[in-house]
C-alpha cells in the first residue's frame, strides 16, 4: 500500500489524552513490567542535576525494579544538533554513564548504550526518512523551540531530522514504551507516525514490523533552578547530583526566594520558595504542605537550611557510589561496551528484518 506522507502531525498532540494513557499503561506495567521493553535517553551534555534525578532518573530505575527491560540511550550523535563542536564528548558520556549507575540503573538489568556504537541503529535512518515530509519536519514544536534558543549560526539538517533519528532510538528496538517529559511527546508522534508508514509501506497485514511506541509520561514534579527559572544546566542554576554537599549548601544558600517570611507550599503564588519546599519534601519522602507547615514563620534561612539538609542526606550514599565508580574507569568503559554489544545484536537483527521488508536482502 502506498504512503502519502502528510497525514497525521505533531499539531494534532493531545496532552490530556497522552496523560490519561500513560496512567493506563501505567496500571499495565505494574500488573506485567515483564511484557514491557522501555527507552529512554539523554543527551550527554555534562553532569545531571536533581532536576533530572526526580523528573526521569528515580522513575527508570523504579520501571526497571519492577521487571521492566530498560534500554538506557546515550544519545552522543544527537548532541550534534544543538552545538557547533560537541567538545569534552568522552568526559560527558562517561559523566552520564556515573550518574547513571550511581542512582541504580543495574546494567545487569539495563542496556546502556551509545548511538555512535551501533552502525544498524543509524542505518535506520535512512529508510525512516524517506516516510517523513520536509513540511512535517519543519512543524516539529520542539524543534522550532530548540532553533529559537540555539547558539548556532545556522540550522543544520540534524537539527531538522533529529526526531527522526530518535524514532530509529525507540524503533530498533522495538520499545512499546517511552518515559519522557512533556516536550518529548511531539518526537514520539514522528516515532509512531514512522511505524506505522513502515508497517504500511512494507509490512504484511497482521505482521507488522515495528509496534506503534507509546509516552509514559512521568508524574514530573516541577523543580525550578535556584534562580527562579526552569533549571538547567546551561542556566547555571542547576544543582547537579554529584554536586559535594558544601557546593549544594551554597547553591541553595543563593536560592531565591521571596519577602513574605512565612513560609508555605503554593506553587502558582510563590514559585520559588515553593520548589525549594518541593525539593526538601521529595527528598524526604513527604508531603510539601506538611514540610513547610513545620518552617512557618522561621522564614527562608531555616528553609533553605531543610532543603540543605534533606539533599545532603539523600544524595550521600548516590554521591559516595559516584565518587567510587569514578575512581574505577575500566569498570565504567566495561559497562558501555557490553551495553553497546547487547544493543547492537538488537539492531542488526532489526535491520535485517527491515532490509527483507524492504526486499533489500540480496545475497
Ligand atoms: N531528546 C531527548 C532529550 O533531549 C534524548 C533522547 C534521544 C531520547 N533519543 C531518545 C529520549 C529516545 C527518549 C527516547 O532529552
Amino acid at each position: 500500500m502506498s504512503t502519502t506522507l502528510d497525514t497525521t502531525t505533531s499539531d494534532d498532540l493531545d496532552v490530556p489524552a497522552a496523560r490519561r494513557r500513560s496512567a493506563e499503561l501505567e496500571r499495565s506495567v505494574r500488573e506485567r513490567p515483564g511484557r514491557f521493553r522501555a527507552l529512554t535517553g539523554d543527551r550527554p551534555t555534562g553532569r545531571l542535576h536533581l532536576g533530572h534525578y526526580f523528573g526521569s532518573l528515580h522513575n527508570r530505575v523504579r520501571l526497571q525494579n519492577l521487571g521492566v527491560d530498560m534500554m538506557v540511550l546515550v544519545a552522543d550523535y544527537q548532541v550534534l544538533t544543538d552545538r557547533d563542536v560537541a567538545d569534552r564528548l568522552a568526559e560527558h558520556v562517561e559523566d552520564l554513564v556515573l550518574d547513571y549507575l550511581a542512582v541504580g540503573i543495574d546494567p545487569a538489568r539495563a542496556t546502556i548504550f551509545t548511538h555512535s556504537a551501533i552502525p544498524a541503529l543509524n542505518q535506520l535512518l535512512l529508510p525512516f526518512l524517506s516516510l517523513v515530509s520536509v513540511a512535517e519536519l519543519g512543524r516539529n514544536p520542539t524543534v522550532k523551540d530548540e532553533i529559537a534558543h540555539s547558539r548556532q549560526s545556522a540550522v543544520s539538517g540534524l537539527m531538522c531530522t533529529y526526531p527522526v533519528h530518535q524514532a530509529a532510538d525507540i524503533l530498533f528496538c522495538k520499545a512499546g514504551l517511552v518515559p519522557v517529559g512533556q516536550d518529548q511527546l511531539p518526537h514520539l508522534e514522528v516515532a509512531r507516525t514512522v511505524a506505522r508508514r513502515f508497517n504500511n509501506r512494507y509490512g504484511t497485514p497482521g505482521s507488522p514490523v515495528f509496534p506503534e511506541p507509546e509516552a509514559l509520561l512521568s508524574e514530573a514534579p516541577l523543580l525550578l533552578g535556584t534562580d527562579g527559572g526552569k533549571m538547567s544546566k546551561s542556566r547555571g542554576n542547576s544543582i547537579a547530583l554529584a554536586a559535594t554537599a558544601d557546593e549544594t549548601a551554597r547553591l541553595i544558600r543563593g536560592a531565591k526566594t521571596d519577602a513574605d517570611r512565612h513560609i508555605a507550599y503554593d506553587p502558582v503564588a510563590r514559585p520559588e520558595v515553593s520548589s525549594l519546599v518541593l525539593l526538601a519534601a521529595l527528598c524526604l519522602g513527604r508531603d510539601p504542605h506538611e514540610v513547610a507547615g513545620e518552617i512557618g514563620g522561621r522564614g527562608a534561612a531555616a528553609l533553605k537550611a531543610t532543603v540543605t539538609e534533606a539533599v545532603n542526606d539523600y544524595f550521600a550514599p548516590i554521591r559516595a557510589r559516584r565518587a567510587e565508580l569514578a575512581r574505577d574507569r575500566a569498570h565504567v568503559r566495561g559497562v558501555l561496551r557490553d551495553g553497546n554489544e547487547r544493543a547492537a545484536v538488537i539492531a542488526d537483527a532489526t535491520l535485517k528484518e527491515v532490509r527483507a521488508a524492504m526486499n533489500a536482502l540480496y545475497y
